[in-house]
């Protein structure tokens, strides 16, 4: 278990921050990483050809040791959506064939579907709210043959439910599908092994779960699709891109899935930001990181337990994540009463989302789970049905 880590953030006293499934706080040492990085720019005859590659190097092998992947397997890329985009522009996909989904899935990774699937004369194929909390099998039941490409999450983003991608990826191969992921509610929180899953593409965003600023992200890109079409057709991403003096147009590429970053990916305030808060998450480690936000999920449930609330066991659902809902719970304006407090949460369709991280303490989530308690035996009249 890691403990509290609230010094290293800028989280005032009175304030209980368990919304990072929104947006994580940047840690001190991450914005003065990004502050001086901005600064740079004040006296641009510092800032070598070289610069351009070196922080960009370096995050694309921080992010690679949460695939588990070679640093070359990935692109930096500004946002899920264009990641996304990236997978839909290069995926094949035959005539009629379908694309899976998941109902209430994240928009970045539902309209270059939608797209796709129209400009292809075929359609998405959603897979429905499970009654049982059991993504995994309502996935699996749904590949079949009609099916192209399966483009999902790790963990659902409204009510945390938590799809085994491994089991997932050997139905694909086997059936001939490709598999098109969206990790930004779980990359940095919780394990996540390339290997294992073997996707065709894999993004997340970078300012949520891994702690970093906003406009960046990171994709895996298997090895074969490393020849495909990039978004943008950057001078950066040409193999004769480190000599200034001399791009002379050329055909080849950078080796890997450079070929893919983002124009002007060397951003001088955001790459040592995004590296800085990485390497804290590495030190710390992912599955040290999945159990401490997890315990503190444990407490606050426990807190809750004569509410009733309707949750699913452990293997369904993501640590990180809480999704409450019973009969008691939301109550009307609960949320916002919560914030006028200092407390912050989020409410994702029919649910309470609490999404802590190392930065919460036991008493604090304690606090609010009594404090939740409250509202839902005070504000009974406002019950929702
Ligand atoms: C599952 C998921 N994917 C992606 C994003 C962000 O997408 P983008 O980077 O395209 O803004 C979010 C933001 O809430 C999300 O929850």
């Amino acid at each position: 278990m890691i403990p509290c880590q609230r010094d290293l953030f800028d989280i005032p006293e009175g304030v209980t921050y368990l919304n990072c499934a929104y947006m994580s706080p940047m840690m001190r040492a991450v914005a003065h990483e990004g502050r001086a990085g901005l600064e740079r720019k004040m006296q641009p005859w510092k800032i070598r050809p070289a610069d351009f590659f070196t922080q960009s190097e370096e995050l694309r092998a921080c992010a690679a040791r949460f695939f588990l992947c070679p640093a070359d397997d990935i692109a930096i890329v500004p946002s899920a959506s264009y990641g996304i985009q990236m997978a839909a522009g290069n995926l094949p996909l035959a005539p009629g064939k379908k694309i899976l989904v998941l109902e209430e899935q994240f928009p970045s990774n539902f309209y270059p579907w939608q797209r796709l699937a129209r400009r292809n004369s075929g359609a998405l194929r959603t897979v429905a709210l499970p009654a049982d909390g059991d993504w995994t099998s309502a996935v699996l039941s749904a590949l079949n043959n009609d099916v192209g490409i399966a483009a999902l999450p790790h963990v659902h983003w409204t009510t945390g439910g938590l799809l085994d991608l491994t089991r997932i990826g050997a139905a694909c191969r086997e059936l001939g599908i490709a598999l098109a992921l969206d990790l930004t509610q779980s990359l940095g929180v919780y394990p996540f092994d390339v290997n294992a899953v073997q996707p065709d593409f894999a993004v997340a965003a970078a300012y949520k779960w891994l702690m970093g600023p906003y406009s960046l992200a990171v994709t895996y890109v298997a090895p074969k699709w490393q020849q495909g079409f990039p978004l943008e057709e950057s001078w950066l991403q040409r193999a004769n891109a480190r000599d200034f003096s001399d791009l002379r147009y050329t055909d080849a590429y950078m080796t890997g899935a450079r070929r893919f970053d983002m124009g002007e990916h060397s951003n001088f305030a955001t790459m040592p930001a995004a590296i800085a808060a990485i390497r804290q998450l590495l030190d710390w480690g992912v599955h040290e990181i999945s159990e401490t936000v997890g315990a503190l999920n444990r407490h606050l449930l426990q807190r809750l337990e004569p509410l009733g609330i309707q949750i699913w066991p452990e293997r369904l659902r993501a640590p990180h994540y809480l999704c409450l809902r019973s009969d008691r719970l939301p109550t009307a304006g609960m949320v916002e009463k919560l914030a006028a407090e200092g407390i912050y949460v989020s409410l994702r369709g029919a649910s309470i989302r609490i999404t802590p991280h190392v930065y919460n303490s036991v008493e604090e989530v304690e606090r609010v789970g009594d404090r939740l308690l409250e509202l839902a035996v005070k504000d009974k009249s406002g019950l929702r049905a």
